[in-house]
């Protein structure tokens, strides 16, 4: 979700304010993935490099986070979203923890749409504790190292049981991956956007939709 600090410089206003208007989008695209009939949706919300920023950012990001859950977990639940969240969560604060154990928990029967935030979410580190809880594993001879294959290190990434993605979108034209569910893309579609993240709107999910369909995939075959 790029572009909310260039969002806010452009409109001479603190990167905070773009945050803002960014959680704004993700009412939504979260909305819109609903009448879509979009069944999984993952937000790239803070990676594991984003705790280097300065600390008043920090802390406005998870205040926002904090507030958002609190204030938009009922709304998700009627639209029958389930909430998930991935990375390294244990490094959050407290109050956004519990926040957030209660809207997954809140929200945990629900069918229609399953929203993934990555959180303190990095997909090297989500690799390295997959390896590590395989080679425990293996230590103790619950597991074969002979019978590991793709599906065994996805079943033990955080992503386990959500189906990798289809599509990548990125905003404000950044071109990189940035980290992101590095095993689970390789062969996701990507379409990239100007937009910064905060002017991503209903509109703007449609037209990319409209661009994955028209895109011949083919994994690797002819
Ligand atoms: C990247 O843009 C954006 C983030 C690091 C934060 C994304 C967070 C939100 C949209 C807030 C709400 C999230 C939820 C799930 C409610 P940037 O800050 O790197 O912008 P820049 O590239 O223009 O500097």
């Amino acid at each position: 979700m790029d572009g909310n600090g260039r969002w806010a410089r452009e409109r001479g206003l603190p990167r905070r304010e773009g945050h803002r208007a960014g959680a704004e989008s993700v009412r939504e695209v979260v909305e819109a993935c609903k009448e879509i009939g979009i069944k999984f949706l993952t937000l790239y919300a803070f990676s594991s490099e984003n705790w280097s920023r300065p600390p008043d950012e920090i802390k406005a990001l998870m205040e926002l986070l904090e507030r958002f859950l609190r204030k938009k977990t009922p709304e998700m639940h009627k639209q029958g979203v389930r909430l998930h969240a991935i990375g390294r969560l244990e490094a959050l604060p407290d109050t956004c923890r519990s926040e957030l154990d209660l809207a997954i928990a809140k929200t945990s029967s629900n069918t229609d749409l399953d929203l993934v935030l990555a959180l303190s979410y990095g997909g090297r580190e989500e690799i390295v504790d997959a390896v590590r809880q395989i080679a425990s594993k293996a230590a103790s001879a619950d597991l074969d190292p002979e019978g590991i294959g793709n599906d065994t290190i996805s079943e033990h990434l955080y992503t386990s049981g959500i189906p990798d993605p289809d599509l990548l979108l990125r905003t404000s034209g950044e071109c990189r991956l940035s980290n992101f569910l590095l095993w689970q893309i390789s062969y996701a579609e990507i379409v990239i956007t100007n937009k910064f993240w905060p002017d991503f709107r209903k509109a703007d999910l449609h037209e990319a939709i409209a661009e994955y369909a028209r895109r011949h995939r083919r994994f690797g075959a002819i």
